[in-house]
């Protein structure tokens, strides 16, 4: 069987016949968040059915593509549609997108989210920069045999979002006037939003923000040796006490309001990058 590191070695290849340059960054695009890829000069745009050994899509995300091209002057790989767990991948499979990004050579990953906010001040479509992770998946895409050339077997986690691109994100958004916060985000499988009791533990447990996706592929990034970025859209109230069922359109409008903050927020913190 062909290792792990071979995989990535063809996908990347694959990808930098038709893209041949360096990517500085690398950003994954949450649900309902795709609108940032329209802002990208494509110089070319690839469905991951042509990158040999990504995961065949599910129906869920069949729009998966990755747009190659540059944004504010960073050249960057962007995913439009991610793999989630709850979909059934594996969480090597979840992640195999972002070690071949770290393969054609991003040093920064930044990854967006819709997720729920527990934490009372929060309003919907605020930005949640995610300061530090709990990870309740109850898996880890770094079980198994360790590959020493990708990263070390115990990877620290003391802290695995970078603080220097944490506070340009912080000082950007409020020169933008965006409402932001710093968050914990705790990563549940999903794909059942969680019950009342559910909320109340994960917020005492000290989670603001719960989302269905993520982690897997900050672990990977940090394994990996990668400066990470996160931001969560709120786009659900998560408040216990007064709970209502969520609507999917609902989180969807949410969302796109969101969207739009980070279509304006992340540009600039690429052009302040340095
Ligand atoms: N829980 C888990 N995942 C989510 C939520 C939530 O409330 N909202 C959006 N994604």
């Amino acid at each position: 069987m062909q290792g792990l590191a071979a995989k990535i070695q063809e996908a990347a290849n694959s990808i930098r016949a038709r893209w041949a340059v360096t990517p500085r960054v690398g950003l994954i695009l949450g649900t309902g968040l795709g609108g940032l890829a329209a802002q990208i000069q494509q110089a070319a745009v690839i469905p991951y059915g042509e990158i040999p050994h990504m995961p065949e899509s599910t129906v869920e995300s069949h729009t998966g593509q990755l747009v190659c091209g540059t944004l504010a002057g960073q050249p960057i790989v962007a995913m439009e549609g991610r793999f989630h767990y709850y979909e059934g991948y594996s969480m090597q499979e979840v992640t195999f997108p972002v070690r071949v990004m770290k393969a054609l050579g991003a040093e920064i990953l930044i990854v967006t989210n819709a997720a729920g906010g527990m934490n009372h001040q929060y309003q919907l479509a605020d930005v949640s920069i995610i300061e530090d992770h709990i990870n309740l998946m109850g898996d880890n895409p770094l079980r198994g045999r360790n590959d020493d050339t990708l990263g070390p077997r115990f990877p620290d986690m003391c802290r695995p979002y970078d603080l220097k691109l944490m506070e340009l994100a912080e000082s950007t958004a409020l020169e933008l006037g965006i409402p932001h916060h710093r968050s914990v985000f705790v990563a549940v499988t999903g794909p059942n939003l969680e019950t009342r009791a559910e909320y109340r533990f994960l917020k005492g447990i000290g989670a603001d923000m719960v989302g269905m996706s993520t982690v897997p592929e900050v672990l990977v990034a940090a394994h990996a040796g990668m400066r990470v970025l996160g931001f969560s859209i709120v786009t659900d109230l998560c408040l216990p006490d007064c709970l209502e069922p969520v609507e999917l359109p609902k989180i969807l409008a949410v969302a796109a309001k969101g969207g739009e903050r980070l279509s304006r927020l992340i540009p600039k913190v690429l052009e302040r990058l340095g």
